[in-house]
């Protein structure tokens, strides 16, 4: 098999998409199975900043290390590079798929939480504005989609 590029895209690349990409190395390296991982943001505020505080202690709590990742933005560019890209809600996928540049690049783009609650299109709601049980909540449903697809791989 080769190996899976997978990308992991929400707004500010500091709290779900981080999540979704250190779930996926933490379970994928527990695993051994060999894969490429990265996140993104649609927006560019936070670019350069290490994952918000509150996210990095939620999946250290859990140990999983996310310190050292870090945000960007996404570009077009990133439809070369990887074969999946998997967003966190609508917005995000709006935004993605605007930045498409035909059908190859659109049928990239995924909503995460399909792979756990197949054809719903539930969110991973943002957990930036809220308290520190949102960010369990997103350690919890990225955990279980990790899971999900590197078993299905
Ligand atoms: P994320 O959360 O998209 O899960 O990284 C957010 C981080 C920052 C902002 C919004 C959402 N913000 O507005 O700065």
């Amino acid at each position: 098999m080769e190996t899976p590029k997978i990308l992991f895209v929400c707004l500010g690349n500091i709290c779900r998409s981080p999540m979704a990409e250190g779930a996926f190395r933490y379970l994928a390296r527990e695993k051994g199975i060999d894969i490429e991982l990265d996140s993104a943001g649609t927006g560019d505020w936070h670019v350069g900043e290490a994952p918000d505080q509150r996210m990095q202690d939620t999946a250290k709590s859990h140990g999983v290390d996310i310190s050292d990742l870090r945000a960007r933005h996404f570009t077009p560019a990133d439809f070369d590079a990887f074969d999946r890209i998997y967003v966190m809600d609508e917005s995000n996928y709006d935004n993605v798929v605007k930045l498409a540049r035909g059908e190859e690049d659109r049928a990239k783009v995924k909503m995460m939480l399909n792979e756990i609650y197949p054809g719903e299109n539930r969110p991973v709601p943002d957990p930036y504005f809220g308290g520190k049980q949102g960010f369990e909540h997103v350690y919890d449903l990225l955990t279980r989609s990790a899971e999900k697809v590197l078993n299905d791989l």
